[in-house]
């Protein structure tokens, strides 16, 4: 359906968990974050309700983040149900990877067509400083899975952080001339644990794509993605991969944003960067039917802002794992 400012919404972005088995020192404080108890958590039947209700208003594709989205038990059933929805064209997931080894096969022949890896370093010693407790080599076999199972595309998250990991975007290209992986280098938002510190370590995307350019040549731009979201991509000559640059600080692309979250905790949000949230797990929990679910989504479809104003700061207690990356 169209929002207020006449944008096509179909696009439901769901965090089954708020946990994860890293602690990206961007995302999470290095405890973790709080535990939410599980009765305040939607179970894998209501998620499936917000779903069903979602197709009823438009919605096509489905993305399940988290938290890490592998460590909720069940997930596998999850996307089994989703995708026997006839309205559903797209399902995907963000994960960090780590569980992809064991978990892959079941996941594809449940019905995933492809996944978003976050990867923010090749460099073991440097994987472990910035997710605190993660084995890079278990990321990187979970990308191997990944290609070997056929989903595609395997786009990969590369958040880029001043003096940690930005010597490393010239790699991250080299990369896709060697393999069928998308690279998409993310800016850094001041969000959650990274507000305080996310300026001053902030590179932007034009910069990014210029060093590129300077030691590997000419990029040239790429229009048939699948599932194009808010990336531009290029591709350097001959190369099976691509470069993707998501500028949602520098160029915000909230005038094609097509999206809604779903919260772990029962929240539909409308936009990433505002608190107006709209609560449905009381609804949910009190029999509603599909059809006034359905309203209630669209409603909320009607409160998403025009644009973010992240450029004022960030004013929201929680982190990425509990709204959604
Ligand atoms: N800035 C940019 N990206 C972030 N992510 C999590 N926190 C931030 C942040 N502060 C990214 C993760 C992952 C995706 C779900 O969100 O790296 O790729
Ligand atoms: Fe986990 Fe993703 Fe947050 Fe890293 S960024 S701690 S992988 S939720």
């Amino acid at each position: 359906m169209q929002d207020g400012y006449k944008r096509d919404i179909n696009y439901l972005r769901i965090s089954v968990t708020d946990r994860c088995n890293l602690r990206c020192l961007y995302c999470m404080p290095p405890e973790g974050v709080e535990m939410v108890d599980h009765q305040e958590i939607l179970s894998l039947e209501e998620i499936y309700r917000v779903v069903e209700a979602g197709t009823l208003v438009g919605i096509r594709k489905i993305r399940l983040t988290g938290g890490e989205p592998l460590v909720r038990l069940g997930l596998v059933g999850l996307i089994d149900r989703i995708s026997k929805l006839p309205q559903i064209d797209d399902i995907a997931i963000t994960t960090n990877g780590l569980l992809l080894k064991e978990m892959g096969k079941d996941l594809k022949k449940a019905g995933l067509r492809r996944v978003n890896i976050s990867l923010d370093t090749m460099r073991p010693m440097l994987y472990r400083k910035i997710t605190r407790i993660g084995r890079l080599e278990k990321a990187m076999e979970g990308i191997e899975t990944a290609l070997t199972l056929g989903l595609n595309p395997v786009k990969i998250n590369t958040v880029v952080i001043r003096g940690v990991n930005s010597d490393e975007v010239v790699d991250f290209a080299r990369w896709t001339k060697e393999a069928p992986v998308h690279v998409r280098f993310i800016e850094l938002m001041p969000i959650g644990t990274s507000s305080p510190w996310a300026a001053e370590n902030f590179v932007p995307a034009e910069e990014i794509q210029r060093v590129i350019t300077d030691k590997l040549g000419l990029l040239q731009e790429e229009k048939n993605l699948a599932g194009s979201g808010p990336a531009k991509y290029y591709r350097l000559a001959g190369a099976p991969g691509t470069i993707g640059f998501i500028t949602a600080m520098s160029d915000h692309f909230c005038a094609k944003c097509n999206r809604l979250r779903l919260t772990a905790n029962g929240y539909l949000r409308p936009c990433l960067f505002s608190n107006g949230e709209v609560e449905i797990k009381t609804a949910l929990r009190s029999g509603i039917g599909t059809e006034e679910l359905a309203k209630i989504i669209a409603s909320t479809v009607m409160l998403k802002p025009d644009r973010h104003h992240m450029d004022y700061g960030w004013n929201d207690a929680r982190v990425m794992s509990q709204i959604g990356g």
